[in-house]
C-alpha cells in the first residue's frame, strides 16, 4: 500500500469520524397536547434518553383546545409531512386517523393489558392504530370548604347543584364567585357539555353506526345550560369560556363547582393555586331522576405513517403507553391511568387520592360517537350549544338543528 493511499484512507476515515458520525442520534419529534403537562412528559423523555443513547425526542405543541390541535394535525399530515414522527391524539380520533391512512399499525401488542375502553378505541377494523397514554373523563370539582360551610353535600343532580350556587352566593355575598364553571366555546369540551344532561336521561346518540337521537331529551339538556345562565348560575358570557379557563377560574377561588378533567387537579393543589386542600371531586350530577353519567376522554399515541424512524418510533410508544410511565403521569402530572391496578398505587393515591373513586367513573364514562366522520359531528353538536348559550338559538331550535345536521352525516 502507498503511503498517498493510506494518507487518503485515513484523510475519509477521520472526515467519517468527525463530520458524518458512523452512529447518528435519531431525532424523534413528539406532538404532546399542550393542555396536558408537556413539561412532565419531558422527564419521561429525559429518562428514554438516558436509557437509549442515540435517541433525541423533541416536544412539540400547538393549538389550546382538541379541535384546534387537530385542525394543525390535519394540515401537516396532509401534507405528508415527515417531520412529526409521534402523534398524541385525542381518544376521538383514531377511528379518523386510520381511515386517512395517517398512523401506522402496531402488530402483536396485547391491548387487553389496558382499560377496555381504550383498548376499543385504538383499535380499528382489527388492527392497533395507536397505544393509549392517559384515561380521562369529566367530573365535578367543587369547594369542599364552602360546601361544608353551608353544610351542603356534593351535587348528585344539577337541581342540587342550582340551589347550592344559590345557598353559596346568598351567604358569600361576592360578586366574583360564580356557581358553576363549564365549557360554552365552541370547542371539543362543548360536545361534551351537551352529552351529559342529554346521556343522564337515559338517552344514547348513535348505537351501531345508527343516529338515536331523542329530541326532547336534546332540549332539556340545552334548557338546563341556558337555565343556568338566566338564573346567574354560570355567567354570562359562558359562551366564551374554553377548558382551561374553566380550570384557570376555579384555580383562582372565583368559581364553587366547575366542569373539568383530571389534569386540572394537579393546577388546583399547585403552590399558585388559590384553592390548594380545599378543593373535592366528584361524579357529575344527573338531571333530576336521571342516572350520572360522564364522557370518556383520553389520549393516545400514534406513530405517523410518514415518520422515516417507525421502528424508533414503536418502540418509544410502547415505553410511554407503559404502566411505569402511566403511575408516573399519574402522579406528576394527574393523568388518569389507562392500566386498573394503577388506581390502586400508593403512589397515585398519595398524589391524588380521589383516584381510588375515579377507576369507576372511568369505567362507566360514555363515549362521543365513533366514526372518521367525527370532526364534523363535533362541529354541529359544539357550534349548536355555543349559540345557545350565546342567545344566538332557543334550545329548541338548537335540538332541531343538531338533528336534521347529524342525520345527513351518520346516514
Ligand atoms: C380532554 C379529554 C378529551 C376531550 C377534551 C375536550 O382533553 O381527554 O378526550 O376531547 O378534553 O376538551
Amino acid at each position: 500500500m502507498n503511503i498517498r493511499f493510506m494518507a487518503g484512507a485515513f484523510a475519509t476515515a477521520s472526515m467519517l469520524a468527525f463530520s458524518v458520525p458512523a452512529f447518528a442520534d435519531t431525532q424523534l419529534k413528539v406532538f404532546v397536547s399542550s393542555q396536558h403537562q408537556p413539561a412532565v412528559w419531558r422527564k419521561v423523555f429525559d429518562k428514554y434518553e438516558t436509557a437509549n443513547p442515540g435517541v433525541k425526542v423533541a416536544i412539540e405543541t400547538g393549538g389550546n383546545t382538541s379541535e384546534a390541535q387537530a385542525q394543525y394535525l390535519n394540515t401537516v399530515m396532509s401534507a405528508k409531512d415527515t417531520n412529526l414522527d409521534i402523534l398524541m391524539l385525542d381518544v376521538i380520533r383514531p377511528a379518523q386517523y386510520a381511515a386517512a391512512g395517517w398512523t401506522s399499525a402496531f402488530t402483536g401488542k396485547d391491548m387487553s393489558v389496558y382499560l377496555p375502553a381504550y383498548n376499543e378505541a385504538n383499535t380499528v377494523d382489527g388492527k392497533v392504530v395507536a397505544l393509549p397514554a392517559f384515561a380521562d373523563a369529566m367530573f365535578l370539582y367543587y369547594r369542599k370548604d364552602l360546601l361544608d360551610k353551608y353544610g351542603i353535600a356534593a351535587p348528585k343532580t344539577w337541581e342540587e347543584l342550582a340551589a347550592a350556587t344559590k345557598k353559596i352566593a346568598e351567604g358569600e355575598k361576592n360578586p366574583n364567585l360564580q356557581g358553576l364553571s363549564f365549557q360554552g366555546k365552541a370547542i371539543e369540551g362543548a360536545v361534551c357539555t351537551f352529552l351529559l344532561p342529554y346521556w343522564s336521561q337515559g338517552k344514547s346518540l348513535v348505537k351501531n353506526g345508527k343516529l338515536t337521537f331523542d329530541h326532547d331529551a336534546a332540549v332539556k339538556s340545552l334548557k338546563l345550560w341556558k337555565g343556568f345562565v338566566d338564573e346567574g348560575v354560570a355567567k354570562k358570557n359562558i359562551a366564551e369560556v374554553a377548558t382551561d379557563d374553566t380550570r384557570k377560574e376555579f384555580q383562582a377561588g372565583s368559581a364553587v363547582f366547575a366542569v373539568n378533567w383530571s389534569y386540572a387537579w394537579t393546577h388546583f393543589q399547585n403552590a399558585e393555586s388559590a384553592v390548594a386542600g380545599k378543593v373535592g371531586v366528584a361524579r357529575l350530577p344527573a338531571l333530576g331522576g336521571g342516572e350520572q353519567a360522564s364522557c370518556l376522554g383520553g389520549w393516545e399515541f400514534g406513530v405517523s405513517a410518514y415518520s422515516t424512524h417507525q421502528d424508533e418510533s414503536k418502540k418509544l410508544v410502547e415505553y410511554l403507553s407503559s404502566e411505569d410511565v402511566s403511575v408516573f403521569m399519574a402522579v406528576n402530572g394527574s393523568l388518569l391511568p389507562t392500566y386498573a391496578g394503577a388506581y390502586s398505587n400508593p403512589d397515585v393515591l398519595k398524589a391524588a387520592p380521589w383516584f381510588a373513586d375515579a377507576l369507576q367513573v372511568v369505567e362507566t364514562a360514555k363515549s362521543r360517537p365513533v366514526t372518521p366522520r367525527y370532526n364534523e359531528v363535533s362541529e354541529v353538536i359544539r357550534t349548536t350549544v355555543n349559540a345557545v348559550l350565546a342567545g344566538v338559538s332557543t334550545p329548541e331550535d338548537g335540538a332541531t338543528q343538531i338533528e336534521a345536521r347529524l342525520k345527513r352525516i351518520l346516514r
